[in-house]
């Protein structure tokens, strides 16, 4: 449970709102956020991000959580927010975002989408891609207009986290190489680009972290480039990006402080200023999941239960993989409570499973303790608030459930729920089949 809910009587309350009237009003299933938990998550990021350099900048991965309404959140919190598709830059540009406060990221931007960006005068495009830089410069050629970029590198460095999420390493899709013999030329051209105004280097490492080692060996990779791109071409780099990545409680992991990870990257950077007289650069960090897991919530209505005698108790949910992928993707791991019977004691073994035609696929959570839940329960999923709704799909034709922002006893939606006309408004029968 995070800092926004408590047991209170029979319920689980969640930002001040009893989440089994929520599942009455809004019904389920339901994605929930607390404003109160996003909003103190971005202040802790301030303090030891943006305070002690006001330069600096904090870009929410809108990846993890995307809708006009959280852009909006972030932009009245004054922080800038990072985009990878021409969906979330319309998504951001319809919710009337500046666009002078989005950075575009993403390995293989298309044309149309590089478009869109420099024409909305994006504030930066990270280039990830060898032909990047060159397309750049024949859109902004043929637009009239001049980019500002930064140049995503793979670190080669190694973290700890599920393979499938892991970016940082040598054998990437993401990142261009830092060999010397290809990297520098590279940096050459667009120092002297007329189109770009290159500002210095980006790196990811890969998500759900907990240790700040690979961080601080990521960064010194970036300071020997930095330090050799001013030696070689007389150019200083006036910023760094270092990514997203910190790691989150989903079970019992030990959600480490925002400082951890950043005040050490700061120090360092610092000392390196020092040391060379390099001009200390705005740092900038994309963190996506920290910003938003453990503000999210889900409701589901238990509809089946089944025992396999000796094996397995099944509670059937309203939802599923198509909600919530991670379980199946990555084998991610989920607290759950009977949300109506919070106060009772977890004394079963239970798998909570969807309504999906796959198997073991389709478990949000298995084998963990419950009160046996019962027909008409809700099941509330913890920590779910980080790449669960931005990767909702529609397998079996489920619609994607709504998404609302609670915030101290009351909610408002942020997300309507898909209708059943929603999702065949694009399905045409082709003429030779009527
Ligand atoms: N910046 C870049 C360039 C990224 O690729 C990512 C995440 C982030 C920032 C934000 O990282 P975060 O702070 O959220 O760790 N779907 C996977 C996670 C994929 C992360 C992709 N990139 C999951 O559900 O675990």
């Amino acid at each position: 449970m995070n800092m926004v809910s408590e047991i209170k009587g029979k319920h689980l309350w969640f930002d001040g709102c009893d989440t089994v009237e929520l599942a009455k009003e809004f019904g389920t299933p339901l994605y929930v956020y607390s404003k109160t938990d996003i909003v103190s998550r971005i202040a802790e990021l301030k303090e030891c991000w943006i305070k002690p350099y006001p330069k600096n900048r904090i870009a929410y991965a809108a990846k993890a959580f995307c809708c006009m309404g959280m852009y909006k959140l972030c932009e009245n919190e004054g922080i800038s927010m990072d985009v990878v598709s021409g969906g979330e830059l319309y998504t951001a540009m319809k919710a009337g975002i500046n666009p002078a406060k989005l950075e575009f990221n993403g390995n293989n931007k298309l044309p149309k989408e590089l478009e869109a960006a420099i024409d909305y005068g994006v504030e930066r495009i990270v280039i990830d891609g060898v032909q990047e830089l060159e397309l750049i410069e024949s859109i902004c050629k043929k637009l009239g207009k001049k980019t500002d970029i930064l140049i995503r590198v793979t670190p080669c460095v190694e973290v700890d986290t599920h393979d499938f999420i892991v970016t940082g390493r040598k054998d990437s899709k993401f990142g261009l190489n830092i060999e010397p013999e290809f990297i520098f030329p590279y940096v050459k051209r667009a120092i002297d680009s007329e189109y770009v105004n290159f500002h210095g280097f980006h790196f990811h490492l890969g998500s759900q972290l907990f240790d700040v080692k690979p961080f601080l060996d990521a960064t010194a990779v970036m300071l020997q480039l930095m330090k050799d791109t001013r030696e070689k071409f007389g150019f200083v780099c006036d910023e760094l990006n270092i990514g997203g990545g910190p790691g989150v409680t989903y079970i019992n992991e030990e959600r480490p402080p925002y400082r951890y990870f950043y005040d050490p990257v700061l120090e360092k950077v610092e000392a390196f200023c020092k040391a060379e007289d390099y001009p200390m650069p705005a740092m900038i960090c994309e963190p996506g999941r920290s910003i938003v897991a453990e503000a999210g919530l889900q409701l589901y209505t238990v509809g089946m239960t089944k025992e396999v005698i000796g094996i397995r108790k099944y509670a059937a949910i309203d939802g599923g993989m198509p909600d919530n992928i991670r379980p199946a993707l990555y084998g991610a791991k989920y607290k759950g409570i009977v949300a109506n019977r919070a106060d009772e004691p977890a004394d079963e073994t239970v798998t909570i499973c969807g309504k999906c035609c796959e198997g073991d696929s389709d478990m949000i959570i298995k084998d963990a303790p419950f009160a046996m839940p019962k027909t008409g329960d809700i099941i509330a999923v913890f920590s779910t608030g980080a790449y669960g709704y931005s990767m909702a799909n529609n397998y079996n034709r489920n619609p994607i459930p709504g998404v609302i922002l609670v915030e101290k006893g009351k909610a408002e939606w942020m997300v309507k729920p898909q209708t059943y006309e929603q999702m065949i408004c694009c399905d045409v029968i082709p003429e030779s089949l009527k």
